[in-house]
């Protein structure tokens, strides 16, 4: 059977903001406080509270946030960092823009995770760091990890660009590795239009950090200002722009508050996608495995094998229907700055091909998430 097409204006993501959002962003310019003021410092203490971590630094974004960790770290030429193909190609741009060797490990089929038994094999003795992500906000295993840094002498940063509460065995991402940076770009659960957040256990790091986003300066304008005697900062080693601004921060903040509500949406839909397609003919739903709840910043499904249509069709078919979608994770290995690493990773390359990403954000309506489904059962 096929569905019939109607334009219900589906949104592929589209950012949950409000009134609240926009007072708040108008209370911040009125202020003029616009960068370095109260709001950065109290979106960096609930963030962190969310997280059940002690520290989180606001930055620029998650690949400001990561150059940061890494430079800190002294990681640099002629140093290995283990990360996977498959994801978005920034966690591999970075390990580059501190002048290190990406080395890429295969993924879980079935969770699209890294694979830690394909990290182990892959430590030689330049690794220093193991860079695992959270793919499409599901936890990885962080815990082996961990281990595996332990034995080997080496760091661990998690990207969880895409994790931002997301839970594993009731322990909140943030919580779990030595360092997590996020994102707050505009397709995540939580967004101040661009934006990441670093979150670290280490007091001391936390400082270093938050003197390396603002050129290497020792004590804040908002440290500084009204002090007398007057104080003076000074610059103890190089640093970076990579500033939040306090307009990002208000708006984090009243994302935070509806952070609950947000999320519950994100499983609904999740639940229904999932309902649906588990029978599915043609494609298999994400995998869940047991104790982890991701916050379904992405729902990515698979072809089944030998079907009788591939992706980009299915993809130009939901197009046709005004259902869009994205193609699943990418194979950063595949692209041409990364092309000339000699990896062999057919499950990252067999993923990349057949998957795709259905709409998924709290704004979508019960009419268009019925829509899409009927388009599911039309293609059965
Ligand atoms: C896994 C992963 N890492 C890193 C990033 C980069 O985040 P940002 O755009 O905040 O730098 C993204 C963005 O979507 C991502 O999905």
């Amino acid at each position: 059977m096929r569905a019939e097409s109607v334009d219900h204006g589906i949104a592929f993501s589209r950012p949950c903001f409000g009134e609240e959002e926009a007072g708040a962003a108008a209370e911040v310019v009125r202020s003029g406080w616009i960068v370095g003021g109260p709001r950065l410092a109290e979106f960096e203490e609930r963030f962190a509270d969310a997280c059940a971590a002690p520290f989180a630094v606001g930055v620029s974004s998650w690949t400001t946030g990561a150059f940061l960790v890494l430079r800190a770290w002294g990681i640099g030429p002629g140093d290995e960092v283990i990360v996977p193909s498959l994801t978005f190609i920034a966690t591999v741009n970075v390990i580059c823009h501190v002048g290190a060797r990406p080395v890429f490990a295969e993924v879980d089929p079935a969770t699209y995770n890294i694979d830690p038994h394909d990290v182990e094999r892959k430590i030689t003795s330049r690794t220093r760091v193991l860079m695992p992500v959270d793919q499409l906000g599901l936890p990885c295993d962080i815990d082996a990890f961990g281990a595996l840094a332990a034995r080997h002498g080496l760091r661990v940063l998690d990207d969880a660009a895409c994790a931002f509460a997301s839970r594993d065995r009731g322990r909140p991402v943030g919580s779990l590795a030595e360092v997590t940076v996020f994102s707050l770009h505009a397709r995540k659960v939580v967004t101040t239009g661009e934006g990441g957040m670093i979150v670290t256990k280490d007091a001391a790091f936390a400082e270093r950090l938050r003197r390396l986003r603002h050129q290497g300066m020792s004590l804040s304008d908002y440290a500084r200002h009204g002090k007398r005697p007057t104080v003076f900062e000074s610059y103890p080693e190089v640093g970076y722009n990579y500033r939040i601004t306090d307009l990002q921060a208000a708006i984090g903040l009243k994302q935070l508050d509806r952070l609950e509500p947000m999320l519950a949406r994100r499983r609904e839909i999740a639940r229904r996608y999932t309902a649906a397609l588990s029978n599915h003919p043609l494609f298999i739903p994400p995998y869940v495995p047991e104790g982890l709840e991701p916050n379904w910043q992405s729902y990515q499904i698979v072809l089944r094998d030998g079907g009788p249509i591939e992706r980009n069709a299915v993809m130009d078919r939901l197009h046709d229907l005004h259902i869009p979608t994205r193609r699943g994770v990418m194979a950063s290995h595949l692209e041409p700055p990364y092309q000339d690493v000699n990896a062999v990773l057919p499950q990252t390359e067999t993923l990349a091909a057949r998957t795709l990403q259905l709409p998924i954000h709290p704004g979508l309506t019960e009419v268009q998430l019925e829509y899409i489904l009927s388009a599911f059962a039309g293609m059965a």
